[in-house]
């Protein structure tokens, strides 16, 4: 048998589970909805959809946790369980990513090598941290002193999107439990089934019943329940900036909840005529926009190009869009998945037609149909775009690349900051001056310079402007989910 068919039978093995998961029991509800996979275009599980109900049980019981049992909890057994937790993901491995290549279409083969393994990685990163974060005693007059410390905010709530279903729940969960929260998940409708794994694997992990629950359902029912809910003391999503400016309201509209937003981008790469190497300046380019079917938030899907090397610069990247396999999600040739549902694709395929009235099409362009399932685009680059062109201006999440020339350093800084979005920004050059001067310019919560949309989990993640606030991964995150409390304590200087 090939590879392919061994996972897909493999997949078709698992439970696939897709009722919610609250105070460490599965639940049923009154109404589902099917999830259908983009690989083949066929329901996978049927999934929750939880009600206003459903959310306030949940929030009710990751308080009952918060109280009783995690935020009273020793850091040592904290820390204990979260590194089981981490190594219940990895003995989970194959099953997690056949999940999530399934769900959202993704390659198998890039969700066993970096979504899980991420995923492991970053739980041990915030296990470690418990005990490594320490408060201050600041300077005080004599006969006070103060303690600042930072404590955990009580329940989280999570909003999680679908491109990297696993990781994005992983970079919320992991520091608010860490810190001491418990949390609520709400995974997006599109990509539940990993999460829902996840709070099963908790329970396993001894993670008390409701220091995890998973509460799948759509964004106006169950999303809007979340972010309205009386008792959520934050709330941290990923997704699109409409959504996030829902939260914000949702927030002034109840309990004034803590709200941090990670939302899309527009992220500008430009590349100058003096960087070392454009051969391998190119292949990172291409990798910037098509990687993960380019529903990625920090895609770099604008590529600001200097006007001398543009079409060198172009024929180069065709070159890397012929090595790009679109196919199958479990096919090990595969470098490109489907997009995650028949409305995105729609979605992607609008922009198609746009790029083609505005600009001039290099390669792609279409929306195909593979293995019954018509959700697939076939990688895309538009040049010769106007900055005000739609495709060149907001968030396509599809695999599409728009391409401006330019002509100088201040035109191409200026074409880059001229968005609503702020989260990354790369700078190709061999100039060290041109390199530091550029990357200080750019409104970017991340600059790369001489690769692409770099990240690690000891840097911050985050964007200014309309791509949010707040920031994910490092110990910064655990700011999110902590408050600082001071204690003054005044005590005589001389003995009575
Ligand atoms: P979305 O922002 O609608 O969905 C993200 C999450 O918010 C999901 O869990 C969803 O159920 C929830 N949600 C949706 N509507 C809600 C509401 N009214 N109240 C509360 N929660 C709600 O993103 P969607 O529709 O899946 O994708 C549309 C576009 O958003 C994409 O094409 C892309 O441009 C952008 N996006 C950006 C992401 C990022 O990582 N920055 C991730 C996903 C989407
Ligand atoms: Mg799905």
């Amino acid at each position: 048998m090939s590879k392919r068919a061994d996972l897909e039978q493999a997949f078709q093995a698992l439970a696939r589970d897709g009722r919610a998961v609250i105070d460490g029991q599965r639940r049923e509800t009154p109404t589902t909805f099917e999830d259908i996979s983009p690989a083949t275009g066929t329901s996978i599980a049927t999934v929750s959809q939880c009600s206003v109900s459903d959310v306030d049980d949940a929030v009710a019981s990751s308080r009952r946790a918060y109280d009783s049992a995690w935020s009273t909890m020793s850091s040592a057994d904290r820390k204990a369980r979260l590194h089981k937790l981490a190594d219940l993901i990895t003995a989970n491995a194959q099953e997690l990513a056949l999940l999530e290549a399934m769900d959202m279409g993704k390659p198998f083969s890039d969700a066993i090598s970096i979504d899980v393994p991420g995923s492991s990685y970053i739980l041990n990163f915030y296990a470690e941290a418990i005990d490594k974060v320490a408060g201050e005693i600041p300077v005080t007059d004599p006969g006070n002193t103060a303690l600042v410390q930072r404590v955990p905010l009580g329940v989280i709530g999570a909003v999680i999107p679908w491109n990297y279903p696993l990781e994005m729940a992983i970079w919320k969960i992991a520091p608010a439990l860490a810190a001491g929260n418990t949390v609520v998940v709400k995974p997006a409708e599109q990509s539940p089934l990993s999460a829902l794994r996840l709070a099963e694997l908790a329970l396993e992990a001894d993670l008390p019943p409701g220091v995890l629950n998973v509460v799948p359902g759509d964004g106006p029912t169950t999303g809007a329940a979340v972010g309205l809910h009386g008792d959520v003391d934050v709330l941290t999503f990923t997704g699109s900036t409409e959504i996030g400016k829902k939260f914000l309201e949702y927030s002034g509209q109840s309990n004034m909840k803590q709200v941090w937003l990670e939302c899309g981008g527009k992220s500008p790469n430009l590349v100058f005529a003096d960087a070392s190497n454009l051969n391998e300046a190119a292949e990172f380019a291409a990798r910037a926009i098509f990687f993960n079917q380019g529903e990625v938030c920090s895609a770099n899907s604008r590529l600001l190009v200097e006007r001398a090397i543009h079409d060198e610069f172009i024929a180069l990247l065709q070159k890397e869009v012929a090595k790009i396999s679109l196919g199958h999600p479990l096919d090990p040739a595969t470098t490109m998945g489907p997009l995650v549902d028949a409305t995105q694709a729609s979605r992607v395929e609008r922009y198609l037609g746009l790029g083609k009235q505005d600009g001039r099409l290099v390669t792609g362009g279409s929306r195909l149909s593979i293995d019954g399932s018509d959700c697939y685009v076939e990688p895309t680059i538009f040049t010769d775009l106007s900055s005000d062109a739609a495709v060149a201006r907001e968030e396509i999440f599809g695999p599409v690349l728009s391409v401006i020339p330019f002509d100088s350093e201040a035109e191409a800084v200026a074409l880059a900051n001229n968005s609503i979005y702020g989260l990354a920004a790369s700078v190709w050059t061999s100039n060290l001056d041109r390199a530091h001067r550029v990357a200080g310019l750019l409104h970017a919560g991340t600059v790369s310079v001489n690769t692409v949309d770099a990240l690690g989990v000891t840097t911050p993640f985050g964007g200014f402007k309309q791509s949010g606030f707040g920031r994910d991964l490092s110990l910064h995150a655990m700011e999110k989910f902590t408050g600082l409390k001071t204690t003054w304590i005044r005590f005589a200087t001389t003995q009575p």
